[in-house]
């Protein structure tokens, strides 16, 4: 398990308008945490690789790419060449789903699986020894500001038993309705980096959310020990 607790700021929540203020504000953050959606995986779409270039010459902060795409395997490279630090790919939509994890790694990037929320965490038995996160959705993709859904807990729970049966301790990310309201229940559900978007966005410091959301995680971190 971590030590502290990780926070990625969802930027889809950002101004896009005024994005590299926004990441100025969130310079204290762990990761920043990037949505890539093709308008077919779900009923948006986001940024590209252009934009990601642009993050990459501005901030400092390791890139944490969400890949809401029905075609993953095709676009990851696209995201690793254009500086991804950790690229997560939606199980629901990966076909070759450990050649593009160990890809990716090869190449010098961190890789991860995603879950929708109706996706049990048993599908990931043949694939938790290969991947550096589990992103576990706790709200159904597509939107930020939408409402944590409470079986995540125990998908949390099931996830951290799946990883000490495997003897593996891979990132354990959750994305969807997660604010300092429920974020030490996340925790000690098993997570440990903690997505956030409009909660961090939201705020009218977004810098001191990040802080309040590293310590109430961290806090809950070390009571759950
Ligand atoms: C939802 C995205 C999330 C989103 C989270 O499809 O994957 O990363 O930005 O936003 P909040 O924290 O507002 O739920
Ligand atoms: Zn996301």
């Amino acid at each position: 398990m971590a030590d502290s607790i990780r926070i990625a700021p969802s930027i889809l929540s950002a101004d896009m308008a005024n994005l590299q203020r926004d990441l100025d504000r969130i310079a204290n953050a762990d990761f920043i945490h990037f949505d890539v959606m093709d308008g077919h995986f779900t009923g948006n779409l986001t940024f590209g690789v252009d934009v990601l270039k642009a993050v990459k010459r501005v901030s400092d902060v390791p890139v944490d790419v969400h890949m809401m795409v029905t075609d993953p395997d095709h676009m990851a490279d696209w995201f690793a060449d254009a500086g991804a630090d950790i690229i997560t790919v939606h199980w629901e939509a990966s076909t070759h789903l450990n050649r593009t994890i160990r890809h990716l790694q090869e190449r010098g990037v961190k890789a991860g699986v995603v879950l929708n929320p109706a996706t049990p965490v048993c599908l990931l038995e043949s694939v938790i020894e290969d991947v550096d996160m589990v992103l576990l959705m706790s709200v159904n993709p597509g939107f930020g500001g939408q409402r944590f859904i409470p079986g995540t807990l125990s998908k949390l729970r099931e996830l951290r038993a799946l990883c000490e049966l495997h003897g593996v301790a891979p990132m354990i990310e959750v994305d969807g309705g997660v604010s300092a309201k429920n974020a030490a229940q996340v925790v000690e559900a098993g997570a440990d980096v903690l997505v956030a978007g409009s909660a961090v966005f939201g705020s009218d410091d977004p810098a001191a959310e990040v802080e309040l959301l590293r310590a109430i995680g961290t806090a809950a971190l070390r009571g759950a020990e």
